[in-house]
């Protein structure tokens, strides 16, 4: 029996599915190298937009029509409205947390909770790169945002079982290490019978960053409202913990930050910016921002045309707002046409591409450590400590995959960077 998986969305998603696959091939399932190929498919899915929700329905149809002896198992993140319409046509829906029980002819005991699914030690597939997760769900509400109907409420995994899985992946000779969560700077975990030690996020990326060997330590997503001095300075002082962070400010404007309710200001948010490089100046920056937000005004969106020429990130994930169902913002019309909101988007990309280019002048003829993620003929290529898209040209029949090299940074462009190679 073969398996195939398509999965869909975010980071998490990713790393779900190799929990998903450890199940699967527990049970004899192989990997199918083609969808056509497999007698079980499991859909993992995303909700954030309706473009990916839209994906999910084309795929099962086409599955049906095409290839309509293959079973489906659909889960991820899924609406109640959407999981309606789709168990019909699935032949099995579960959720995530189930994953434990896929094959078993038992129901799940009332006991079990979230947690237990993350016992499944996941199969990395990304190597040199693991995805591990510190938490699931999401408390924020923003009221654009699915994922706290679609994940549920946060829950921390504890600090011993995240630093054996980084222990693992190091052991199978992964060298960047990517701490996962929708918010992982309120990482928060209590350890019951004490009542007054909590381990918060600051504390353990120390501890990751403590874990002896040679490798990259990378976080996401972060919250601005809970960036504090402690995470700042941990950062700053960890060499693993790599010059890079993606914060996501979604707006330039702080009445539509409210309407988001996003709790933090403009202001707020340029102090965290200015601390931050205070402490790592050459730090890469990286935001998530959304356009055409219910009733989001020209001048609204000036607000944050502008500030994203006065922060300079190095890098943005725009997205035009789709409006989600049984959220809050749902409620409030979409009423910035989809032409307009194309426009911003088109304008912030533009903006962002010649920013780019200025901020990666300053690796130029610069010597810079790369850790290879690829090979093909006689290109490698990996990403930077700062987080940049590196090709190196460089003829061998050895393989670079999981090495850290030395390159001098020779040409470079909006998203990526040539160079040589100095030393391996
Ligand atoms: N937790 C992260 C945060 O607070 O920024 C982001 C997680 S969310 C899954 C990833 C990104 O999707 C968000 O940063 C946001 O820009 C985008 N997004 C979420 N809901 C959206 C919606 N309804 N329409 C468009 N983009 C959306
Ligand atoms: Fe969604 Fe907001 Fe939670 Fe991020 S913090 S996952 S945008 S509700
Ligand atoms: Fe999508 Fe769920 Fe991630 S909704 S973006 S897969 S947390």
């Amino acid at each position: 029996m073969k398996y195939y998986i398509l999965t869909y969305g975010c980071q998490m998603n990713k790393s779900d599915s190799e929990r998903i696959t450890t199940i699967l091939e527990k049970n004899g399932y192989k990997k199918a190298s083609k969808l056509q190929e497999a007698d079980l498919i499991i859909i993992n899915a995303c909700s954030v937009r309706q473009s990916a929700v839209d994906r999910v329905y084309g795929k099962i149809h086409q599955i049906k029509k095409l290839y309509p002896k293959i079973k489906i198992f659909l889960t991820g993140c899924l609406l109640n409205k959407d999981k309606n319409k789709l168990r019909k046509k699935v032949d099995l829906m579960f959720e995530i947390k189930d994953l434990p029980f896929l094959f078993r002819e038992i129901e799940r005991p009332n006991n079990q909770i979230n947690q237990s699914y993350f016992e499944i030690p996941p199969k990395f597939s990304t190597y040199p790169v693991a995805y591990i997760p510190i938490m699931t769900g999401c408390n924020n509400y923003c009221t654009y945002c699915v994922v706290p109907y679609t994940r549920g409420p946060e829950i921390s995994r504890s600090p011993e079982k995240i630093i054996k899985e980084v222990k693992t992946a190091l052991e199978h000779g992964y060298k960047e290490i990517w701490l996962l969560g929708q918010n992982v700077n309120s990482y928060k975990y209590k350890i019951k019978s004490e009542k007054s030690k909590v381990t918060n996020f600051p504390q353990l990326l120390k501890l990751v960053n403590d874990i002896p060997g040679n490798f990259w330590i990378r976080f996401t997503s972060s919250h601005p409202k809970d960036f504090s001095d402690e995470l700042i300075e941990v950062m700053s002082r960890g060499q693993k913990i790599t010059p890079y962070l993606n914060l996501p400010v979604q707006s330039g404007d702080n009445e539509i930050l409210r309407k988001m309710n996003r709790p933090y200001t403009i202001k707020d948010y340029k102090k965290i910016i200015k601390k931050i490089r205070r402490r790592i100046p050459d730090i890469t920056l990286s935001t998530d921002i959304i356009v055409g937000f219910p009733g989001e005004s020209k001048k609204q969106f000036e607000n944050t045309l502008k500030l994203v020429k006065e922060i300079k990130f190095d890098m943005a994930y725009i997205a035009e707002y789709s409006p989600r169902p049984g959220t809050a913002a749902a409620q409030l019309g979409d009423n910035v046409s989809s032409q307009e909101k194309q426009r911003r988007r088109e304008i912030l990309e533009k903006t962002l591409e010649k920013i780019a280019l200025e901020r990666n002048k300053r690796f130029l003829d610069q010597e810079i450590k790369v850790l290879v993620q690829k090979q093909k003929k006689d290109i490698l290529t990996g990403k930077s400590e700062h987080y940049k898209t590196v090709k190196i040209q460089f003829p061998t029949k050895k393989s670079f995959v999981g090495k850290f090299i030395e390159v001098k940074v020779k040409k470079i462009s909006p998203w990526g960077l040539k160079g040589e190679l100095i030393k391996n």
